[in-house]
């Protein structure tokens, strides 16, 4: 039986990173990794992401400092590197939680070029999202868009500039000057109820008159800037110093398909979520990466928010049920629905009770879906070809497993750069493009189902024929090497292939 180790042998960095729309169980692989690593550092994105960690018997869900922090004790050194968006107030809140369960945080690392989340940008993520009605993107509210817009429209503030309060000041009036204006057109009562959000200090930042109380976002900014001041450093430099002797692990944020550069607009979110980005917001380049692991969930999938899912359960039934419920509603009303149901609305209802499929961020049902190839077959053209397969247990009852193939274009013709896409065209790989997605029929190959428990097996051969055959398609349809088959939440619960 083979162990981390081995996968590891001969490698210095690590990359784990999701291959679909995140949610694919990247904590537990990154917790198995983070026993060889020395350094553990997180890339991209925000606390609009989230992962779960279980303290003293305890399950808290954990935003921004990476997993490896439960490994604090023992000296591995955690970073929040330069492309993450840095929440000061979460990250204080998770350094509590840790504190009073008696865990340390001697050695977590924050990059002094990290973009610093303000109460602006939550406020106009919230806005902006209510202004949209039907063409919302579904964003988890945390301010992620709106900061780096400014990252880009060059008006951002990094976590350096807590430090330096001159510096602060001057940044921050310039960075609210077009915020108050556009938001002086907006219901000035709506305005004030997004601002009351506890996120925002319940109301503290507000200001009737100016809409923003730049003095109060200054002395909070500044007592943040006094409590991080032991942990902001140039972690670019740190990494780039240790490349090739400590072993460094980079722990990815949402997945190939929401980022920025590699997703499917408008239903993405706004950091480079791919490995390339991974690398980049740690200061690395892609190619210091030894061995880079895309997790794909097998063979489902699961996507949270709005934006186009070729292979979901139930289509449009699913989409607006999982917009518009929430999990309390769906266990009364939906309790019945099973892995095995006729209609596929409701086995795609089943698949995300049993795989427990809701948002830790937003707690919203995740939309359930068959694995589908077009989208596997972008995704590993970006990342390579590793694979993690994720919760194949999730399956163990299913009757039959579909996996989508390719698509059908059904749409009206449409032009995509010199060539033209025409009805009934076969599409194998999908392309970024929502107006081409959203008209394109999944096609389906049918496989039997295991129909047995999985989660004992620990080498490849102890796994069901049925499941091998599953994966040995995947592999030789779309070019995949699965190197790691996790078969439920427990360490153990593991195959290194
Ligand atoms: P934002 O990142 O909050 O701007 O949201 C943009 C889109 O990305 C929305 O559809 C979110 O549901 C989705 N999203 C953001 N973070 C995550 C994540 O960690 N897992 C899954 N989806 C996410």
């Amino acid at each position: 039986m083979k162990t981390i180790y081995d996968l590891v042998e001969f490698t210095k960095v690590v990359a784990v990173f999701c291959n679909q729309w995140g949610d694919t169980g990247k904590g537990k692989i990154v917790d198995l990794l983070a026993e060889w690593a020395d350094i553990i550092a997180r890339g991209t994105g925000g606390n609009n992401a989230g992962h779960t960690m279980v303290i003293n018997g305890k399950k808290y869900i954990f935003h921004l400092i990476p997993s490896g922090i439960l490994r604090d004790s023992m000296g591995k050194i955690n970073i929040i590197g330069n492309g993450v968006a840095f929440n000061p107030a979460v990250v204080q809140e998770e350094i509590r939680i840790l504190l009073s369960e008696d865990m340390t945080v001697n050695n977590l690392m924050i990059a002094l070029n990290a973009h610093l989340v303000l109460p602006q940008h939550l406020v106009m993520d919230r806005v902006r999202e209510s202004n949209l009605g039907d063409n919302k993107i579904g964003t988890t509210g945390k301010g992620i868009g709106p900061l780096y817009t400014d990252h880009y429209t060059r008006v951002g503030l990094t976590v350096n500039d807590m430090l330096n309060k001159d510096v602060f000041v001057r940044k921050l009036r310039r960075n609210l000057v077009d915020k108050i204006r556009l938001l002086s057109f907006a219901d000035p009562e709506m305005v004030k109820l997004v601002m009351q959000h506890h996120e925002l200090k319940n109301g503290d930042y507000y200001h009737p008159r100016k809409i923003f109380d730049i003095d109060s976002i200054v002395e909070t900014y500044a007592k943040y800037g006094e409590y991080f001041k032991p942990m902001i450093r140039d972690a670019d430099a740190y990494i780039r110093k240790h490349l090739g002797s400590k072993n460094i692990l980079l722990e990815g944020a949402q997945g190939l398909h929401l980022s920025i550069d590699y997703g499917i607009h408008p239903g993405v979110t706004s950091s480079d979520s791919s490995v390339e980005g991974l690398a980049k917001g740690v200061g690395l380049k892609e190619r210091d990466i030894d061995l880079a692991l895309g997790i794909v969930k097998f063979p489902y999938m699961t996507r949270v928010g709005e934006g186009v899912f070729p292979t979901e359960f139930g289509g449009k039934e699913s989409s607006v049920w999982c917009r518009d419920s929430n999990q309390k509603r769906e266990s009364e009303e939906l309790s019945s629905a099973g892995v095995n149901d006729k209609n596929e609305f409701r086995r795609g209802v089943a698949i995300r009770q049993v795989g427990q499929e809701f948002g830790a961020t937003t707690g919203r049902l995740r939309r359930t879906g068959r694995l589908d190839l077009p989208l596997l077959r972008f995704a590993l053209q970006i990342s390579g070809p590793n694979a993690v397969l994720t919760k194949a247990d999730i399956m163990d009852e299913c009757d039959k497993i579909e996996i989508c193939t390719h698509y059908i274009y059904q749409g009206p013709d449409y032009q995509y750069g010199n060539y033209t896409v025409k009805k009934g065209e076969k599409i194998l790989v999908a392309p970024q493009d929502t107006n081409i997605l959203k008209n394109c029929k999944a096609v389906y190959e049918m496989f039997p189902g295991w129909k047995c428990s999985i989660s004992d097996a620990r080498t490849m051969n102890d796994l069901p024929q049925e499941l091998k055959d599953i994966i040995e398609y995947v592999e030789k349809t779309v070019g995949m090497e699965t190197k790691i088959v996790s078969i439920g939440p427990d360490r153990g619960e593991t195959i290194i292939v």
